[in-house]
Order: structure tokens, then C-alpha cells, then sequence
């Protein structure tokens, strides 16, 4: 599609692209890509004085053991249910061994580059260094260039391959920016979006549920009831916003006077926190259409728990024509070092994300790593939530956006096989996937309900019952399908909520906006309730759900048994009853879900 033979030819005869330095240490490849992922190519060299801020993830020397605690604090039943870590203890478990931090910085001064140059993550396990190409090339016996994507024009400073010394290679798990050519992407479809008029009477009180969703929906098709939370029992919900989405006060002011006037009575509204240089416009017609209605729909159901908006700078574009030395820094990375660096009073105790990218397009290595670092903030007790995608079984990149899309459905491992597309970070076992639905009486799927099975993580043993009852109960996927998915690899979603056709103010206009980058906040709203009667009764917060989920908490979940997610040119999987790779569990019933936790 992406005329990818034609690069490769083109490398191939006049650009290897890697191409050996003499060193001394005898280097091995550490990372290699077959070729760029579909869509992007190769557009010239990197200049020599493009600024890389070079991440080095240092093994982590007892990530086994910070697992084996995240399961015990997460599984009811446990003598350690809700014995949440302290920032300290992850970080013991997470530090390098001294062998990997005294070779990797013997490595470094051998390439002239001082100690004092290094910044280190609190547990030592990160090493950041600000380092031009021309050197990160030589450090890491490698060639950097600019790619290009070509749907949407953006700029990348990757390279397909680098190497390390042999004998660091058991000390480091992973060296960024390299060969991730993740574009975090809004989960949020662009199809929708048209103006809409409100009208003067009261919109609190919703026409149809059935079409248009606002607060007073959700809170009524999840059984919240009278629930009312605390404002200062400690509880605080997380949004992370990226990719310079700004989140408007004054738009979720008028959200707020029409839909809860109560808290803009209160005054009630989201903080923010900037990171790496991220920033918050208030200029109204700079509001983002994803960043508003993540705050506006966190803020319509958890009123008036506190709300953090994190914006993380960092991002693309990078203009190779005007020979910037733009840093092109994975923000990704830059948030979690933020979040993990946060004292454990401060860590919200539940955070959505309604961005993401199709797993193989990040290297298995970074995947991996990034993944672990989910692992450490559910053993601290934060449930972490992601949208699980909108292209169903595919990632709806096809024309006309359309989930059915014949589409990029293919593997970017040389081989160029058929296959679905599952998204990450939703295929990572640490995190909480949130599929989509709409209508009510009853909910059905989402058709773009984003849905599958990993190719990188193994199913993890928290779902392995309810994913083998789904295939043997519909064993015609495993050979429909056969070699498109990984029966044994972790499936998703996990929940689901609505999805379609949310009420949001936008620069000052009322806006319909659809995508599990919706239903990612509704989730993450009633979620924060539940923590708050928890934390109000003097339990601990639910922390990392998934063990929770599986083992119980689907009893308190409304089962969705309609609809089915396409893409891929297939019909995907079916919704059915129990967990499906469309809804997973269904969507929460605060009210049944309050009693199973702590009733009252
Ligand atoms: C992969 O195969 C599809 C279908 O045959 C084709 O359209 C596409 O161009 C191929 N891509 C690459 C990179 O070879
Ligand atoms: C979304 O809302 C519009 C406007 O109210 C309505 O025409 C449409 O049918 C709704 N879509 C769905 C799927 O309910
Ligand atoms: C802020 O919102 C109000 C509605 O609450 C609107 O009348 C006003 O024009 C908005 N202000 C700006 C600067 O956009
Ligand atoms: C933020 O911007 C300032 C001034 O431009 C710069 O000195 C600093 O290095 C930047 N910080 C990060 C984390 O990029
Ligand atoms: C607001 O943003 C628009 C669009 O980016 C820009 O054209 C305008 O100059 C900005 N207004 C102010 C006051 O900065
Ligand atoms: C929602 O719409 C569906 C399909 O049109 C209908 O069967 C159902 O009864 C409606 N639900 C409510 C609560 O109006
Ligand atoms: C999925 O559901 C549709 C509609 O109910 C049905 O026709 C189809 O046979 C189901 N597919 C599988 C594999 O069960």
C-alpha cells in the first residue's frame, strides 16, 4: 500500500543503513526492523546536530519479584489484597543491579561522555542523555535518518537497527529513540464531531439516552443513583493528555453550568500539570477536541473529586527542511517518569489515556518495558485505563476511516502477512482496556469497538478462564481466523462503556465526539466513585483492576451481548455472553459494584 518494496529496493542498493564504525568493543545488534512500518519511508539523513535525548533502560534486576507483589496487592483473597507499594519499594525492585550501572557508565565515559551529563530516574533504571546524532550514531554503531509518514506528513529521527557491546547487552533492556515509530494517536474518531444546537430548556435532563450522551446518562445508565462523593478523602483522578491537546477552562465551565450545575456552582474544575515543557493554551479556538472531552466527562461524573489534567510535551512534528534540532522524544516516556517520581499521597488512584498506537509499530523490546513500568504504578495502587482502539479488530485506518477497512492489515515483519491489528497499550496486562458501546435498553457493541489478542504479551493467567470459555464457545474463530490472532496472547478489552455520541462544548460550540477515547474517561469516572466509597470507608483504593475484574468484579458489570467488531475486511468477534474480545465484561453497574467492594 505504502510502496514499501520500492524503499527497500532503494535501500538496498544505495543506502545500507547500517553501516559499521571501527570500534573497539566488538558490537552486536541489539534491535533490528526488517524496514520501516507501513506508511512511513525514509526522506534523507539525519542531520548530524539533531539533539536526540537518548533514554537507556538499565535491566531491571528484580522485575519478577515487583510482579509476583503486583499480583498479591491486586488479587482479592490475597493476605496482601490492598497492601498498596510505596514509592520506595518499587523502586528497590525495580533498580539495576551496580554490575549494569558501573558498565554502562564505563561504556559512556569511554565515548567521552561525562557522568555529569547523565540524568537518572529515581530507581536508577533510567539514564537520560541529551547526545547530537552524529555521536549516538558512533555510541551506538548505527545510522539515523528522517523518516516520513506519509498519510499524515509527520517526521520521525529513527533508525532501523542498533547495536551494543556484546557484553552490555544483558544490562540493557532498551535504548530510545531508536526504532519505535509509535504515533500516540487519539483514540477518538474523527467521523464525528458535527455541531449540534441544545436546546433552552433544562439539557440536564436528557431527551434520549438512546442517541446523545451526557452526564445525566451515564450516571443513569451506570446506577450511580445519589452517590456522592468526598472532595478531600485523598482520592484524586488522572488525565493524561499529549500532542499539544489542550483541555479549556471555560469550555468545561459552560459544560459544567449546563449539565452539574451544582459543581459550577462550587467552582469546581480540573488542575493541571505541565510536563516537559508541555503547555495549556486558553485560547478557545486552540481547545482540543480530544483533551475536552476527556476533562468534561471525567469531570461530569467524579464531581467533585480533584481532576489532574497532565499535558506532556515533547511530541512531533519535527521539520527536517528547516533543519531544527527539535527534539523528537517519545513523550510517552516523559510521563511515566513524572508520574512514578510522584510521592504516593500525590499519585491519582486512577488514570485514563485515550491514546494509543497499533502494537507492532512499537518494538517488542520498548513494549515490553513500557508495559513494566504500568506494572509498577498498579502495584502502588493505581488503576491505569486505556481505550482499546476504534477500528474493531483493525485499526480503522482504511478510507473514509471506516472500521471494515481493507487498510494497513498486515505484519511489519519483513514477511508481510495478513493479520488483525491489536493496539498497544491496551494488549499489556498491567493496564485496564476499555472497549466501546452506545444505545441503552440494552447497550449494545460498538462497531469500532477496538478488540483482540496480543502478539507480544501472553495471556495472563488472570483471564485465561474467561478467554478459553470464549473460544470454546465459539471455536470458528480459531480456524476463521486462523493466523490473524494469537489465541494464547492477552486479550481485550477487559470493560466497556459508552462510546458514541458524547455532548462536549468545544471552543465554545456544543459538539458531538465519539471513540473509546469516551468511554476511557466514563470508565475511569466510575472507577474513581468506587475508590471513593472505598477510600471514604477507610479501605484502600481497587489499585490494578484486572485480578479483581476476573475474579469478581464482573459480577457487578452489565454483560453486553450485541453487536461485534469488524475490521480487517472481516466481521471480527461477536459479543457474547461473559467476557468477549469486543466488551470484555460489559460495562459497570456502580451500584452492584459498590456493594461487591464494601457493602453498605
Ligand atoms: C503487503 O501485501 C499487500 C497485499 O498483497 C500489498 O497490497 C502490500 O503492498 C504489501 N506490502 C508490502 C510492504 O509488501
Ligand atoms: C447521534 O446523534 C445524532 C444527533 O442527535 C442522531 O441523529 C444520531 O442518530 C445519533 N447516533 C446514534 C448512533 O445514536
Ligand atoms: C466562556 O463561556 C461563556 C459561557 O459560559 C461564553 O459566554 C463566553 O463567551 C466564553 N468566553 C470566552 C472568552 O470564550
Ligand atoms: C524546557 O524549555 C527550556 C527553555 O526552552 C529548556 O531550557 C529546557 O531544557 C526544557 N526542558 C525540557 C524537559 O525539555
Ligand atoms: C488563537 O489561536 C488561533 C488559532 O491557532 C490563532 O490564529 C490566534 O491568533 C490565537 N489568538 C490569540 C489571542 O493568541
Ligand atoms: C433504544 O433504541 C433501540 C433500537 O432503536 C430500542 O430497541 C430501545 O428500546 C431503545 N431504548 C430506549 C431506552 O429507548
Ligand atoms: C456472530 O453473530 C452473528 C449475528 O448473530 C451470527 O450470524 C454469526 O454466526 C456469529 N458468528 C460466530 C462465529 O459465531
Amino acid at each position: 500500500m505504502f510502496a514499501l518494496l520500492l524503499l527497500l529496493a532503494h535501500f538496498a542498493l544505495c543506502s545500507p543503513l547500517s553501516r559499521p564504525h571501527s570500534t573497539s568493543a566488538s558490537y552486536t545488534v541489539k534491535e533490528s526492523l526488517p524496514a520501516p512500518p507501513p506508511g512511513w519511508a525514509a526522506y534523507s539523513r539525519a542531520p548530524g546536530n539533531h539533539q536526540l535525548k537518548l533514554k537507556i533502560g538499565l535491566t531491571q534486576a528484580r522485575f519478577g519479584e515487583l510482579e509476583q507483589a503486583l499480583w498479591e496487592v491486586s488479587t482479592p483473597g490475597h493476605e496482601r489484597y490492598g497492601m498498596h507499594l510505596g514509592k520506595e519499594e518499587v523502586e528497590e525492585l525495580v533498580k539495576p543491579l551496580e554490575d549494569s550501572l558501573a558498565l554502562v557508565d564505563a561504556w559512556l565515559e569511554e565515548h567521552g561522555i561525562p557522568l555529569s551529563a547523565l540524568s537518572r530516574s529515581p530507581a536508577q533504571d533510567w539514564v537520560t542523555l541529551m547526545l547530537p546524532v552524529s555521536a549516538a550514531e558512533q555510541l551506538l554503531n548505527t545510522e539515523y535518518h528522517v523518516f516520513r509518514h506519509t498519510p499524515s506528513g509527520d517526521y520521525l529521527v529513527r533508525a532501523l537497527q542498533y547495536s551494543l557491546p556484546a557484553h552490555l547487552h544483558a544490562h540493557i533492556d532498551v535504548i530510545q529513540p531508536s526504532t519505535t515509530f509509535a504515533r500516540l494517536q487519539p483514540k477518538r474518531r474523527s467521523l464525528h464531531g458535527e455541531r449540534i444546537s441544545l436546546g433552552s430548556s433544562a439539557a440536564a435532563i436528557p431527551t434520549s439516552c438512546n442517541s446523545t450522551i451526557t452526564p445525566a446518562c451515564l450516571k443513569e445508565i451506570y446506577n450511580v443513583g445519589t452517590y456522592t462523593p468526598s472532595a478531600t478523602s485523598g482520592n484524586i483522578l488522572g488525565i493524561a493528555g499529549y500532542l499539544e491537546e489542550w483541555a479549556n477552562i471555560n469550555d468545561t465551565n459552560w459544560f459544567l453550568q449546563t449539565f452539574v450545575p451544582e459543581a459550577a456552582a462550587q467552582g469546581y474544575m480540573f488542575s493541571v500539570e505541565l510536563i516537559n515543557n508541555g503547555t495549556n493554551s486558553q485560547n478557545e479556538s486552540e481547545a482540543g477536541g480530544e483533551a475536552n472531552l476527556d476533562v468534561q466527562t471525567t469531570a461530569g461524573l467524579s464531581y467533585p473529586i480533584p481532576n489532574i489534567y497532565y499535558s506532556t510535551g515533547g511530541s512531533p512534528p519535527f521539520t527536517p527542511d528547516l533543519n531544527t534540532p527539535t527534539d523528537t522524544n517519545e513523550p510517552y516516556a516523559e510521563f511515566l517518569a513524572y508520574i512514578q517520581g510522584k510521592t504516593d499521597a500525590e499519585l491519582p488512584r486512577s488514570l485514563t489515556t485515550s491514546y494509543g498506537d497499533d502494537e507492532q509499530t512499537v518494538p517488542y523490546s520498548y513494549a515490553v518495558r513500557v508495559c513494566n513500568e504500568f506494572a509498577q504504578l498498579g502495584a502502588r495502587g493505581v488503576s491505569v485505563m486505556f481505550s482499546s482502539g476504534d477500528g474493531g479488530v483493525g485499526d480503522g485506518l482504511g478510507p473514509n476511516d471506516q472500521a471494515y477497512g481493507p487498510t494497513t492489515c498486515y505484519t511489519n515483519d519483513g514477511k508481510n502477512t495478513s493479520t488483525f491489528l491489536p493496539g498497544f497499550p491496551a494488549s499489556c496486562p498491567y493496564v485496564t482496556a476499555v472497549g466501546g458501546t452506545y444505545r441503552e435498553g440494552p447497550e449494545w457493541a460498538v462497531p469500532f469497538s477496538g478488540g483482540g489478542f496480543s502478539k507480544y504479551f501472553s495471556q495472563p493467567s488472570y483471564q485465561a478462564l474467561a478467554v478459553g470459555t470464549y473460544l470454546a464457545q465459539n471455536p470458528a474463530y480459531v480456524s476463521m481466523y486462523e493466523g490473524l490472532f494469537n489465541p494464547f496472547g492477552r486479550a481485550y478489552p477487559d470493560v466497556s462503556a459508552q462510546s458514541n455520541n458524547f455532548t462536549v462544548n468545544l471552543g465554545g460550540e456544543w459538539v458531538l465526539e465519539a471513540g473509546t477515547s469516551a468511554s476511557c474517561p466514563t470508565f475511569t469516572g466510575i472507577i474513581s466513585l468506587v475508590n471513593d466509597h472505598l477510600i471514604t470507608n477507610g479501605r484502600p483504593a481497587l489499585g490494578f483492576l484486572n485480578p479483581w475484574l476476573y475474579a469478581e468484579g464482573h459480577y457487578g458489570f452489565n454483560d453486553i451481548t450485541i453487536g461485534n467488531n469488524p475490521g480487517c475486511y472481516t466481521n471480527g468477534f461477536n459479543a457474547t455472553v461473559g467476557w468477549d474480545p469486543v466488551t470484555g465484561w460489559g460495562t459497570p453497574d456502580f451500584g452492584k459494584i459498590a456493594q461487591i467492594v464494601w457493602p453498605y
